[in-house]
């Protein structure tokens, strides 16, 4: 991820006008995290000045109260304009400047590999089977920084449960849109395109995998994966991999990009753990994005009640 220096944006290539002037139409809003947890006294009152979104379609779904987190929201603005999308460039800024020129109608994804129910589902249809959440999930990034996003979507394990997994079945790899004519960053070989991840078939199945197909109640920004991308809470951000076409079920550990092009600093895992370096920098802090003290990083980024028994008995320095 400090791979290559940042590209330089043309003038021609920066976020349209009427964005920005959308942007300014500020709208103050207080999003409660839900009635479920009001009873127990835990209610949290995610109040900030956080939304003035770009005016996108708005998604119809319900607030999942059990998949929620104390911490304030990171500014829509933020979430949507400091970006790791090498796709379309390698500096922060660079998504939301020329993510737009991406055309994510029509939209597939090709489900092959160890499964019953190999095919080709659309989106739109994958969605209209789905009651869409809101959750609202840390994401953690290796360089050491961390957003709170409430994001849209439904479990991977509903679309996993759809295509019926064979018993040959243990990884899930996934890869991201390759259109070079439209993602310029992939005509420099800065990664192995097209982006490949993948998970173990426990992790994928766990409930909090998530499949994302917007955040803020509106559709995913094309900087964030648009129009569908995963969401692993408790992995470090670039397993979360966005714009997302194919999904095959592998017997074989998936290579994932990152691992690919820097094998000793990306393993397979890439669990938060702040006892685990990076060969270059400590994980014990991170910097929220939009604080300015930095805090302490979490181990599973605060999700270990949820995930810790998937590695329950493995050496968590060797399999980082
Ligand atoms: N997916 C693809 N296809 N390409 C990428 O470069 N970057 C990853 C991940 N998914 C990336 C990707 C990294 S490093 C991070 S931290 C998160 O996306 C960032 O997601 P966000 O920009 O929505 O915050």
């Amino acid at each position: 991820m400090f791979i290559k220096k940042a590209v330089s944006i043309k003038p021609s290539e920066i976020t349209p006008k009427e964005i920005y002037q959308q942007r300014r139409q500020f709208l103050k809003t207080s999003i409660n995290t839900g009635l479920g947890l009001a009873a127990t006294g835990l209610l949290a009152t995610h109040t900030a000045d956080v939304f003035a979104g770009y005016g996108l379609k708005t998604l119809k779904h319900v607030k999942n109260t059990k998949y929620t987190v104390d911490d304030d929201l990171t500014e829509y603005k933020d979430v949507t304009t400091y970006n790791n999308f090498y796709e379309f460039g390698t500096s922060k800024s660079s998504p939301a400047a020329t993510a737009h020129k991406l055309n994510t109608t029509p939209w597939s994804i090709k489900v092959e590999g160890h499964v019953e129910k190999p095919a080709t589902y659309h989106l739109e249809d994958l969605m209209n089977e789905q009651t869409l959440e809101e959750r609202i999930y840390r994401l953690r990034c290796v360089e050491r920084w961390s957003m709170v996003i409430p994001w849209l979507g439904f479990p991977l394990s509903e679309l996993i449960k759809k295509v019926k997994p064979t018993s040959k079945a243990k990884y899930v790899e996934f890869s991201t849109l390759y259109r070079p004519e439209e993602m310029q960053g992939q005509r420099r070989g800065v990664l192995d395109w097209p982006y490949v991840e993948g998970l173990r078939m426990d992790e994928a199945m766990n409930p909090l995998a998530f499949l994302a197909v917007g955040l803020y109640g509106e559709v995913l920004p094309n900087q964030n994966g648009a129009p569908i991308r995963l969401v692993v809470p408790w992995k470090y951000g670039f397993k979360s991999i966005k714009s997302i076409v194919t999904i095959r079920f592998t017997e074989q550990q998936p290579v994932s990009s990152w691992t690919r092009a820097a094998p000793r600093e990306y393993g397979f895992y890439s669990n938060v753990n702040p006892n685990v370096d990076h060969p270059r920098w400590s994980q014990r802090r991170e910097r929220r994005i939009g604080e300015f003290l930095k805090r302490k990083t979490l181990m599973f980024n605060g999700y270990a009640d949820e995930v810790a028994h998937l590695y329950a008995g493995m050496d968590l320095k060797k399999y980082f």
